[in-house]
Order: structure tokens, then C-alpha cells, then sequence
């Protein structure tokens, strides 16, 4: 499987290239930049470590990598300053990403070809995507909430100093300021969270707020993500490359669940080769859907008045 990262030459581009490397399943990656000086950089660069790692192709160039990939990554655009929301981001990268998908048309995508949208604000962009780009709508999909729910894994395991990998929680809805953490459904260890050793009301309080200002946090610290956004990437990536059909809470045009329509945000997702495989409507309290909604009406606002529809 050949994956194309668009944007390959930045940080996010390149930490989701390194953690395609050190997975070890795609068979190719390419890193697509504006900046083909830097792409070959970051190229060279996974190149040269690549005999400690996996036998893979490691290419970098310009948009002409798009036709013969089975995955597109698009992770190009501007970054938002530390006190900028993601929505704020809009005006302008849509314009910057409208370029981006006509350059990937011009060039021509297969037919069995996934675009995954990382580029902020990605749930806007995925639904630009979808409209822009003649593919079925379940082969285009955002990265949505999939790295608000490893941060808030990451950040609780930390807190209750339990093994990261033994949380299970999920965040839904706008990968953004209307996020939804589904408190409900959380577990360590498959155990009810809210009876969990250390649990109180407070500390998850404290969880959810770290975890909602973790983007515009290392934005302040160190410029932007990268490594948890690279292995999130990769760990989409590899569901689709290896069609396991996981629940993942990637953004995509909702058409099922929770009565939401006509906006992208991220629901219980069932992600394999073909791309968005079912949207699952699962139980949540109340006051949980509510919020869901809310961001389902925030995104469809947002959409309608830059988009136009
Ligand atoms: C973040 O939250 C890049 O939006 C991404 O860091």
C-alpha cells in the first residue's frame, strides 16, 4: 500500500511518516511538500534509518504522487496561533486548501483511493473534501477527535498512573472547542472509571480542561503537535491498510447517527480499506448527546457561512 502525505515536509507530515516507518505495514511512503527541498530532507532523513526499521519505499516529490496512492494524507496548512481556535484558522486555509484538493484532482485519484484530511479546521475541510473531490463521500474521512481521545487517554493514565494503553475513553464530536469526552463509556482496565482508585469528580474535570487546551498548549511550547498526531495518523492509517474495521472516532459526512446530517464530526466510526464502513449510535447520557448536537449545529454554522452550503 502506497501512502502520500501532502504537507510531508512539516512537522505534522513528518512525525505521521516516521510513525509509518516504525509500524512497519505500508509499503510506501511519500512525502509530497510545496517546500521539496524540506521533503527530501525529512525523505533522507527516514531513509537513513530505515535498516534498523522495515523494508519500505521511502519517496518524497510533488503532487504527481497522488495518482498511484492508496492513501492521501493532507496535513498541509496553516497553524493557528496559541490563542486562535481552529475555526479561527478558517478563512485562512480554506482557500489554501481548495488549492491543494484542485492540484490533487488535476493529477487524478484511483478509484479505490482514501483521503484523510488532517489540515485545521479538519472537519470543515473533510466536508470541502468530500464537496470538492469526485470520490464517494465514505472514502473521505478526518482525522476528527482521534487525537483528542489518545491526549485524553495519555493525559488520565498519567493522573491515575496507570498504563496508557489500559484506558479506554473516547472524545466525540467538532476536533475542536465543542468536543464531546464521553465520560459515560470510560474505563481502566475494563473497569468503570467513576469506581477507579484515585477517580474523584474533580480530577476528571481537570483531565477534560488539560485535554481541551492540548492543541493550543504545545502550540505555546513548542510550535505544534507532532508526535501524538503522527501516531495518530499511523494508527488510522493502519486500520485502513490492514482493513480491521475498528471503531475509531474519525471525522466524516454523518448520514446515520444521532440524527446528524449534512455536517462532518466525529462519531463511533467502523474504519477499514474501503474507508468509513458504519456509523454506530451508541447510548450516551443525556446531557452527552446534547453536546454532541451542539457540535453538530456549531460545524453545520460554520460550514454555511464559509462554504456556502
Ligand atoms: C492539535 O490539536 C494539530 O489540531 C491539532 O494539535
Amino acid at each position: 500500500m502506497k501512502v502520500s502525505i501532502i504537507g510531508g515536509g512539516g512537522l505534522v507530515g513528518s512525525c505521521a511518516g516516521f510513525a509509518l516507518q516504525a509500524g512497519g505495514i505500508v509499503r510506501e511512503i511519500a512525502l509530497v511538500d510545496v517546500n521539496q527541498e524540506l521533503a527530501e530532507g525529512q525523505a533522507l532523513d527516514l531513509l537513513h534509518g530505515s535498516s534498523l526499521i522495515s523494508d519500505q519505499k521511502i519517496t518524497s516529490g510533488g503532487t504527481e504522487h497522488v495518482k498511484d496512492s492508496d492513501i492521501v494524507v493532507i496535513t498541509a496548512g496553516l497553524r493557528r496561533k496559541p490563542d486562535e481556535s481552529r475555526l479561527d484558522l478558517i478563512n485562512r486555509n480554506v482557500e489554501l486548501f481548495r488549492g491543494i484538493l484542485t492540484d490533487v484532482a488535476s493529477h487524478g485519484l484511483k478509484s479505490d483511493a482514501i483521503v484523510f484530511v488532517v489540515s485545521n479546521p479538519v472537519d470543515v475541510l473533510t466536508y470541502l473534501a468530500i464537496r470538492d473531490l469526485n470520490l464517494p463521500p465514505q472514502q473521505v474521512i478526518g482525522l476528527g477527535t482521534v487525537l483528542d481521545t489518545t491526549r485524553l487517554r495519555g493525559i488520565l493514565a498519567a493522573r491515575l498512573n496507570v498504563p496508557p494503553t489500559q484506558v479506554s475513553a473516547v472524545i466525540l464530536g467538532e476536533h475542536g472547542d465543542s468536543m464531546v469526552p464521553i465520560w459515560s463509556a470510560a474505563q481502566v482496565g475494563g473497569l468503570p472509571l467513576d469506581k477507579f482508585p484515585g477517580f474523584t469528580p474533580g480530577l476528571i474535570a481537570d483531565v477534560e480542561k488539560q485535554t481541551r487546551g492540548s492543541g493550543a498548549e504545545v502550540i505555546r511550547r513548542k510550535g505544534g503537535a507532532g508526535f501524538a498526531v503522527g501516531v495518530s495518523i499511523a494508527d488510522v492509517v493502519h486500520c485502513i491498510a490492514l482493513d480491521q474495521r475498528r471503531i475509531l472516532p474519525v471525522s466524516s459526512l454523518q448520514t446515520k447517527a444521532y440524527g446528524l446530517r449534512d455536517v462532518c464530526l466525529s462519531v463511533p466510526t467502523v474504519v477499514g480499506r474501503t474507508g468509513v464502513i458504519d456509523q454506530l449510535e451508541v447510548e450516551l447520557w443525556p446531557k452527552e448527546k446534547m453536546a454532541l448536537l451542539n457540535s453538530g449545529n456549531v460545524l453545520r454554522e460554520t460550514i454555511g457561512r464559509v462554504l456556502g452550503g
